[in-house]
């Protein structure tokens, strides 16, 4: 097998707050990857870096009255710790905001305007006069111009789900000071992405990009690849544009050159490392990234093309992952599903993580589901039940009654080889990112090695001192097995790994190992390498990441007067369905009593339409009726929770009629 040269990434962390478990699988997906290829003996190099530009980071340091610099420094060092206390072994995390991403950036700049991809253009912007700046889509919010839900972002209705732009949108406000816009021209910077589709699609072509990847890229294709504006208005934290006083590289421009910039930064420290090697074309070193499906987009046709516009080489392919449900429902901060990845270390072992997530993880971009029930009993059942048992029924013997001397030979050589066989498979596994199968087949071989155990009996056979060498024989066969599957796991629970690897007395591990047993070496004693989860650890993680409910604003007290004109009443669902091209909304059917309302409401997340058929609930009944593009809402049912799968409808006890009055 010759030696491979990789340069593998992960997407930067936005330095402006927490990682939760939602990044961790990004983090970790891509950690094991690296891990394998290390392990293999490959030169493999993973960088990453903190994401330090764009508005919302500016923003938040303004709020905090510190320079933009001091608040990366600081969330992006926490964000470290996080990521190394879980594993994740980075050979560099640099920053996006470093002189060698300003180069770099800067030296594409240059090649892609030379080569006159790079063009200026006038576009109408939302401007807040108080705040005199350009304001970015988010931070523009008003009433949706389609459904007329109030307080929806710039660029997307949360409820119906179309897209516009901030002029859309009806009253519109700034988020910054509360004003309302004004739409001002500014001059951009635009790259022509329309002029790379051939040399997007050869990419593509070469790319062996996952199905999941190369469909979305053929709608695109179809839909038209549109220019792409690089240019923001100060005030920006970002780099300034060589030959401009107040226009800014795009957060998302610069951001991915920072997988350039801190793999240059590390040659400077590695002399086995060449920048050029890597990034000329021609070479046959490999790069890839790894993303979540949320950004296939910027990685798979701006990033490629800016590169190949530029003279760079192309990746050799990009991998993005689904994303994190807890519980089958996205993460909610009232659930206490919104996990941090700091809460999770004060509760948890680092290694359930990674090893739940790779149990999960495919190559494609399926969402994955972290269920905690389940999380409690794989975790115990596979790593405490199956693999480490190996380990903690054999190792007493060897080193009570063989003063930890292993045997000489094996008890069961063939079946020794069978294990060290399945290095090819589970290899081929990690290689196509096939994590799940590589689990199923090393924990298949862990049932294996227990059933071998329980056949031998060595607690039976110790009994009779005549059987002395049959004991050390079988002990040194489980502890081999463990050994072998231990080998083949220490991608995925490196900090497992390290134990066993102290037990056996060995230094470091290389793939190869787990097909030549350790025999007559001496072993360390054996310490329990984990402890088995208690659903209590599991219940105070969940605790501690729920969020307090909003308390009472008694700035906003109302008479009673004022209460009285609200006209609640009990109304009872007779129909519910879906409505046709809005994401969130259902069509309710009420009866008042007095004959029948519909009225569209955002619970469709939370509601099958079907459950709630029969039941009674509280309308507002004297609400002026609103038209919306599915038609007109005649009424408002009440209902509390933030929002999404969050939603709880007041229900009204049986034996409450239609119409009468809520007080
Ligand atoms: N800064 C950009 C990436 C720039 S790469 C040149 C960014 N940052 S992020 O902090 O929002 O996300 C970092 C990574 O975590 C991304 O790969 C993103 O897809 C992933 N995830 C963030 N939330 C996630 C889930 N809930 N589930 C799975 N992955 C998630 O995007
Ligand atoms: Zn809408």
């Amino acid at each position: 097998m010759s030696q491979r040269k990789i340069l593998m990434s992960s997407a930067l962390p936005y330095a402006n707050g927490s990682l939760h478990l939602g990044h961790m699988v990004e983090y970790l997906y891509s950690d094991i990857w690296s891990r394998f290829q290390k392990l293999r003996g490959h030169q493999c190099t993973f960088v990453c870096a903190a994401d330090a530009h764009g508005t919302p980071i500016m923003i938040r340091a303004r709020e905090e009255g510190i320079s933009p610099e001091a608040l990366v420094e600081r969330i992006s060092a926490e964000q470290l710790a996080d990521l190394e206390a879980f594993g994740v072994a980075f050979d560099n995390f640099h920053s996006t905001h470093s002189e060698e991403n300003r180069l770099l950036i800067e030296r594409q700049y240059h090649a892609l305007r030379e080569a006159g991809h790079i063009y200026t253009k006038t576009i109408e912007q939302a401007y807040d006069e108080a705040e005199s700046m350009f304001l970015p889509d988010r931070f523009v919010r008003g009433t949706c111009p389609t459904c007329k839900s109030e307080d929806q972002y710039g660029d997307a209705c949360e409820v119906c789900g179309t897209t516009y732009t901030p002029n859309d949108l009806i009253d519109p406000v700034s988020v910054l000071s509360g004003s309302k816009p004004v739409w001002k021209d500014s001059e951009h910077y635009f790259f022509r992405l329309s002029a790379f589709e051939e040399q997007l699609r050869a990419w593509m072509a070469d790319a062996e990009l996952h199905q999941n990847i190369t469909s979305k890229l053929e709608e695109w294709f179809e839909a038209g690849l549109q220019d792409w504006d690089i240019s923001r208005d100060a005030p920006y934290f970002g780099f300034l544009i060589p030959g401009t006083e107040d226009k800014y590289f795009y957060v998302w421009l610069d951001a991915p050159m920072g997988y350039v910039a801190s793999f240059m930064n590390l040659c400077q420290r590695r002399d086995d490392l060449e920048f050029d090697e890597y990034w000329d074309p021609g070479h046959d070193t490999e790069v890839y990234h790894f993303i979540g499906k949320d950004i296939v987009y910027f990685h798979t046709l701006f990033w490629p093309a800016v590169l190949q516009g530029a003279g760079f080489r192309l990746p050799n392919s990009v991998f993005a992952h689904g994303f994190l449900t807890v519980n089958g429902k996205k993460m909610s901060k009232s659930r206490g599903t919104f996990i941090s990845a700091r809460t999770y270390l004060d509760n948890l072992n680092p290694n359930f993580l990674r090893y739940y997530y790779a149990a999960k993880l495919g190559p494609g971009m399926d969402d994955i589901d972290l269920n905690l029930d389940d999380f409690i009993a794989r975790v115990n059942s596979d790593l405490v039940g199956k693999l480490v048992n190996i380990a903690s029924r054999c190792a007493g013997f060897i080193s009570k009654q063989f003063h930890g001397a292993l045997a000489a030979e094996l008890d069961d050589p063939p079946l020794f080889d069978e294990f060290a066989a399945a290095s090819a498979t589970v290899a081929a596994h990690y290689e196509a990112r096939e994590y799940s199968k590589a689990m199923r087949a090393v924990m298949a071989l862990a049932d294996k090695a227990n059933r071998y155990i329980e056949d031998k009996k060595p607690w039976v056979l110790a009994k009779d001192p005549g059987n002395s060498d049959q004991v050390q024989n079988v002990c040194t066969q489980g502890l081999n097995l463990f050994r072998t599957l231990m080998i083949y796991l220490e991608p995925v629970v490196p900090l497992l790994a390290a134990g066993a690897r102290e037990l056996f007395d060995e230094g470091k591990w290389s793939w190869s190992d787990a097909g030549h047993p350790l025999l007559g070496a001496t072993i360390n004693k054996y310490e329990p390498l984990i402890t088995r989860v208690d659903a209590k650890q599991v219940q105070h993680m969940v605790k501690q990441s729920r969020e307090p409910v909003e308390s009472v604003n008694e700035a906003h007290e109302i008479t009673i007067d004022e209460f009285m004109k609200v006209d609640l009443r009990v109304a009872k669902i007779t129909a519910a369905e879906p409505v046709e091209g809005a994401d969130k909304l259902l069509r309710i059917t009420l009866d008042l009593g007095d004959g029948q309302r519909t009225v569209f409401a955002g619970i469709k997340a939370a509601y099958d339409s079907d459950t709630l058929i029969g039941r009674h609930v509280v309308a507002v009944a004297n609400l002026k009726p609103r038209k919306m593009r599915f038609g007109t809402s005649e009424g408002m049912i009440l209902a509390a929770g933030p929002g999404e799968q969050n939603i709880f409808l007041l229900s009204v006890d049986d034996g409450a009629e239609p119409g009468m009055r809520v007080k």
